[in-house]
């Protein structure tokens, strides 16, 4: 048995100036003191945002996250931002590894294993995400691909506890499309994840470890998805902009 308790998580991507940021998760901390979730709830504003999201979340169970995390922890990387200045302003977790990094910016396994060492020694918890393009799921290398894409992102990192690290599945053909994972295919792939995690880590770790899963998660499709086994709650990008509709989604955990 497992004490997983599911976390919902807002991804902004690059949306929302800081007085828009503040409006949004004010209207958040106000609707969920008023009415209790069962889960865990985190936002990722962007960079420009953080700090005022976080002393307006201040008090609240709300979490924030930063959306990306350099390596080296100081030093000449004009545009970087370390883990360290992360936690200083209050982060508890960074995403790491989405497939916008990876896609666009040149993230790879071996950067995306930096990121994740950058956090644990900052004490920041990484949400690692991975996930197959449309061609690697029709050509049946979904299993394979993620599998390399967590072997080679955790690569010899230590963890003290399974809290340390959470992952979030995101097919890409899913993210930004409106073509969500059917709950039977995502949760395959969490359990395989969560296989693989065991394989490495030892069973009663990879129990504890969340699985996000995210692509196109909405109010009406958040319910079936987060009631699969392995499927600890979401990582929701275009959803998470609209307080109604993240919301809706929180109440489905
Ligand atoms: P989406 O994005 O919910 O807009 O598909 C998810 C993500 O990229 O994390």
């Amino acid at each position: 048995m497992t004490d997983r308790v599911p976390l919902v998580a807002g991804n902004w991507k690059m949306n929302k100036s800081a007085v828009e940021a503040t409006a949004l998760v004010n209207i958040l901390a106000q609707s969920l003191a008023a009415r209790h979730p069962v889960c865990d709830v985190l936002v990722a504003p962007p960079f420009t945002a953080l700090a005022a999201v976080i002393e307006a979340l201040r008090g609240t169970d709300i979490m924030v996250a930063a959306q990306n995390v350099f390596w080296e922890d100081s030093g000449a990387f004009t545009g970087e931002v370390s883990a360290p200045m992360i936690r200083d302003l209050g982060c508890t977790h960074v995403i790491v590894g989405h497939s916008e990094r990876r896609q666009l910016f040149g993230d790879t396994d071996t950067s995306v294993s930096k990121r994740l060492q950058a956090c644990l020694r900052s004490d920041l918890i990484p949400i690692f995400c991975l996930g197959e393009t449309l061609d690697q799921r029709e050509s049946g290398s979904t299993f394979a691909v993620v599998k390399r894409q967590l072997i080679e992102g955790l690569g010899s990192v230590k963890f003290a506890s399974p809290r340390q690290l959470i992952l979030a599945y995101e097919p890409v053909w899913a993210i930004g499309t409106g073509l969500n994972a059917t709950p039977s295919q995502a949760q395959e792939v969490h359990s395989a994840l969560r296989e693989e995690l065991g394989t490495v880590f030892g069973a009663g770790f990879a129990q504890q470890v969340l699985i996000l899963y995210g692509g196109s998660v909405k109010p009406d499709n958040a319910k079936s998805l987060f009631d699969c086994e392995d499927i600890d709650g979401g990582l929701i990008g275009g959803a998470s902009l609209k307080a109604d509709d993240f919301l809706g989604i929180i109440y489905s955990a």
